[in-house]
């Protein structure tokens, strides 16, 4: 069934998928949470000024705001370097739906909002790539299919944004091997950031080699995850005990 539009409180708006029985943001507003967690607090927007280039890796595409969000920044900064935007969505939206999607409001460049029908138009199954516009060096990379088919070749990322369903819906995204393939598409000094705080989640990132810490939640959430394969990302904030949730989520403790 084709995911319903809706608008959160802030103004944004977000989908629900029925077939997951979720929103794909938190309804007390889908771009103040996005912004939160993908580009303020592992400090995506603080490196822009020094970045000669840029790669981001997204795990959902969902609605395409984050790469809208992306492109406002950029925009906003005047920053024309390279930007590569990786992201991969197995149930894309028919032109239709995403007509009724409205991120003006927390855009300085509202006009981007117009490009999003285009972009679920003209997708075919498998690696999209699309150059959104004429101005700017930025390529979105879209690939229409699940996560277990994605196999792209020297994919480095510079952050990722980790942003399936939860991990009591969306299970598959959320394991050691899913971490592990995350990984060898990371770059070493790569931030992954994720709105999830699960033990569960955060067991199977060390597991596979990620160091973990725990930040503030957005939206009144107590906590979010930013995880990274080197520590010195990781410098101002609070770590979890990686060796300890590793033998847990190992062990079975969090099934
Ligand atoms: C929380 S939503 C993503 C929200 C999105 N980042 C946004 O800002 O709108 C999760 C997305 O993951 C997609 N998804 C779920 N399982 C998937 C899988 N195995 N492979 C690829 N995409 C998947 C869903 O269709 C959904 O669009």
């Amino acid at each position: 069934m084709t995911p319903t539009v809706h608008q959160t409180k802030d103004g944004s708006s977000t989908l629900y998928s029925d077939t997951f029985e979720q929103f794909y943001h938190n309804p007390n507003g889908a771009a103040s949470e996005s912004l939160h967690v993908f580009f303020e607090t592992p400090g995506l927007i603080s490196t822009l000024d020094k970045a000669n280039s840029l790669t981001i890796l997204e795990i959902g595409f969902g609605t395409g705001l984050n790469f809208l969000l992306l492109l406002d920044i950029l925009k906003q900064k005047k920053l024309n370097i390279p930007v590569e935007f990786w992201s991969i969505e197995a149930f894309p939206v028919d032109r239709a739906t995403a007509s009724g999607f409205d991120f003006k409001k927390h855009l300085n460049h509202p006009e981007l909002n117009d490009m999003l029908p285009g972009i679920f138009d003209g997708i075919q199954p498998g690696l999209n790539e699309i150059q959104p516009l004429k101005d700017m060096d930025v390529t979105l990379h879209l690939f229409y299919g699940r996560f277990g088919d994605f196999s792209p070749q020297n994919l480095q990322a510079d952050f990722i944004f980790h942003d399936p369903f939860s991990p009591e819906v969306n299970e598959e995204l959320w394991t050691a091997d899913t971490f592990t393939k995350l990984a060898s598409y990371s770059s070493n000094q790569a931030v992954l950031a994720t709105y999830c705080a699960a033990s569960k989640a955060r067991g199977a990132m060390c597991a596979s080699g990620w160091k973990v810490a725990r930040s503030q939640g957005a939206l009144g959430k107590r906590e979010m995850t930013v995880a990274s394969l080197s520590p010195k990302m990781l410098k101002n904030f609070k770590r979890v005990n990686e060796e300890r949730l590793a033998g847990r989520y190992q062990s079975g403790d969090f099934d």
